[in-house]
Order: C-alpha cells, then structure tokens, then sequence
C-alpha cells in the first residue's frame, strides 16, 4: 500500500461525488481497469511479445506523450532482463534522434510496435514511415507486415486505416482511456512484456492500489489543492533513485496535461537526488518560496536513505513543505500501485481545481498549428 504523511481536511461527502464522477466519466475507463482487465486483450499481448522475442533482437517503439512515456518509465526503473534491446523512436522531430534511433538498430533484425490514439500525430508517423521501409528493404512487404504491430483506434485513423489494409497486428487504445492514462492497456504492456517486465505482477500491484490506496490518493490530492491554492505554484517531485528519472517525466506529462488548463493547475518540475542537490539543490533550500516538494520514497539502500532524511530535514528548515509519498516495493507491484495512485490522485486535484483531467486542449492546439505549417 502506498502511504502519504499528509492529513489534510479532506470533504468527504465532496471526495465520494468526485470519486463518482471519476468512475462514470466517459475518459474514466482507466478506474475499473485493474478491477477487470480484458484477459483475452492479456493474452493476445503475451503471445505478441513471445513472437517478438523468437525473431527479433530490437524492438522499435514509436510514439509520443503519453503513447510513450509511461512505459519507458517503467522499463527503465526496473532495468528488466531481456534478449530484445527496445529502441525508442517518433518522439521528438529531430531528424539526429531519428536517424540516431536506425543506427542503434543498425543490421538487427528487428519489429516495431507504432503506438497512436489518434493515428495522426506526425512525430510518431514520420519516424513510423521511416522504420516501414527500413523494414520492407529488410524483409520484402510480406515478412515486413508481419513484422509491425500497431496499437491505436479501434475503428479510425490514418494508422487503424493502415493496419487494417496491410494485416499489421493491431492493439486498441480503449476509447474511454486517454493517453497519459493508457499505460495498463496495450499501449504500455506489449513493449514492457517484451522488455522483460512482469505484466500480471505490475496488474496485480495496480489491483492492490485500486483496493487499498484510494484514501492515501485522495489525502494527497486534498493537500495539492491546499498547497496550490496558498498560491504555490509548483510542484517538485523529487526522487533519490536515477534510474527513475523517466518516471519523473511520466509524472510531468500526467499531472501538466491534466491539470494545467483554464488558468489553474500546478507547475510540475522533477530532481533526482543526490545528483540535484549538487545543482538544483541551492534553490530547493533557499531561493524563491513558491514550491513544495514532493518525494518520492523508494526503498533504497542505507547510505541513499540518509540523504532522504537529510534532504527532509534541512529543506524544511528552508521552509519548503515536503510531502512523502512511500512505495512499499521497487518492484513491478510497486510501479503498478504506482502508477495507479498517481492517476487517481492526478484525476482527483484536477476536479479540485475545477478542470477536466481527460482533456488536452493545448496538445491539441500545437498538433493543429504544426499541420498548418507542414
Ligand atoms: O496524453 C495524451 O493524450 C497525449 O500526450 C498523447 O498521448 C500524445 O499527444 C500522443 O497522441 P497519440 O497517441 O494520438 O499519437
């Protein structure tokens, strides 16, 4: 169970109707989504990346935001073991990323998983156009197909249209899960069961969290609100373990795309402790009072968790509130309980504010200002 060391005055007459709201929203598919998990959706993603594994030795992942991060997040934390190296791709529009991303995959063979909701976004569908035909050079069309495995709409889009018509294996983003919310779907499972990930451990531990840490969830919400609206306005999630500075990203992406809209919302910015302390750490202690600081409490080893104390202690005496939220494991079940706390805490602040946590209006603005350009 995820604990909390805040006790805020939570509503909770308040609190039951945001809950309500949450579960009956027509973006809320992501609530109920450890309670019942589509076991046939579990299996044809098992197979998949069993597939994988036997005929190739890289994965290529394309996608963007939330059709990315939060399964890097994941994979990188737990450095998994596995015989197929995943390499990322289409998330920037950088053409040395790119062409960086087809010479770490160089003459292995490989397959690539294009992940898309929408199917239109342009930095996934430049590098996908990339690797397709690096694959078709590679293999001929045939093989090449079999080779791409693409997770998106179930009935619409340029990429479902595509998937459809060459026979690629396709994946559906559930209509009621946004991305930033997907990483329990196929979006995230296929890449980390291919990367080595225990997929039934991480559902479990996300089980496990929608069981028993909604009360934690929504102290910790309550108390972003309070804090937020004493006119701090940003939010430092601060980690002590590298490896989970791609987490801290996942993070960023989930609580600014929620909640930042219509004027309100939190900054949220990231460290990764001791490395920060040596950098951004002067300003945590004593530069401008218009932050909290969250950290995140890993289970690390003895020398690690006395700069924890340490960091709590002398950044509070600089007078910043430090929030602790503690994972009980750092294992797939902790990142499953994880991920589903932070969702349902990110969900709830947001209703706090009084936005909608299921949108992206500003996303949506960038892609349409880019398509005008392009
Ligand atoms: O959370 C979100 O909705 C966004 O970050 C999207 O995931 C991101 O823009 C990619 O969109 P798509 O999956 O449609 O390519």
């Amino acid at each position: 169970m995820i604990k909390v060391n805040c006790e805020p005055k939570v509503d909770t007459a308040k609190a039951a109707e945001i809950l309500k709201d949450i579960a009956k929203d027509k973006m809320g598919g992501w609530f109920n989504l450890p309670r019942k998990f589509d076991m046939g959706e579990l299996m044809r993603v098992k197979e998949a990346a069993k597939k994988i594994a036997e005929e190739s030795e890289v994965l290529v992942c394309i996608g963007i935001g939330g059709s990315y991060l939060g399964h890097r997040a994941i994979i990188e934390a737990l450095r998994p073991k596995s015989e197929v190296k995943i390499v990322y791709a289409g998330n920037s529009l950088s053409r040395r990323e790119l062409d960086h991303a087809l010479k770490l995959v160089g003459s292995h063979d490989f397959s690539v998983n294009v992940i898309s909701k929408s199917g239109t976004t342009l930095e996934p569908a430049i590098a996908f156009n990339e690797f397709k035909k690096k694959l078709i050079e590679k293999y001929g069309e045939e093989e090449a197909y079999s080779r791409i495995y693409a997770t998106t709409d179930k009935k619409e889009g340029a990429l479902h249209d595509e998937a459809v018509a060459c026979g690629y294996t396709k994946f559906v983003v559930p209509d009621n899960i946004g991305g930033r919310y997907s990483v329990l779907t196929s979006v995230g499972l296929l890449p980390l069961a291919v990367a080595g990930v225990d997929i039934d451990k991480l559902l479990e531990g996300a089980a496990d969290a929608a069981e028993n840490s909604v009360e934690p969830a929504v102290k910790y919400a309550w108390e972003r609100y309070e804090l937020g609206s004493k006119g701090l306005d940003t939010e430092v999630f601060a980690s002590f373990e590298p490896s989970t500075m791609y987490f801290n990203e996942w993070l960023k992406q989930l609580f600014g795309e929620s909640e930042g809209k219509g004027g309100q919302g939190v900054f949220p910015a990231s460290v990764i402790y001791s490395t920060d302390l040596h950098s951004l750490g002067q300003f945590m202690q004593d530069g401008r009072r218009n932050l909290w600081e969250t950290i995140i409490d890993y289970p690390t080893d003895e020398m690690n968790a006395k700069v924890v104390s340490a960091v709590r202690v002398a950044h509070r005496d600089g007078g910043i509130p430090v929030l602790d939220i503690t994972v009980p494991s750092f294992d797939e079940q902790g990142f499953g309980e994880l991920v589903y706390f932070f969702e349902l805490s990110c969900a709830i602040s947001a209703k706090l504010f009084g936005v909608n946590p299921f949108d992206q209006p500003g996303v949506e603005a960038y892609k349409s200002e880019l398509k005008k350009l392009i």
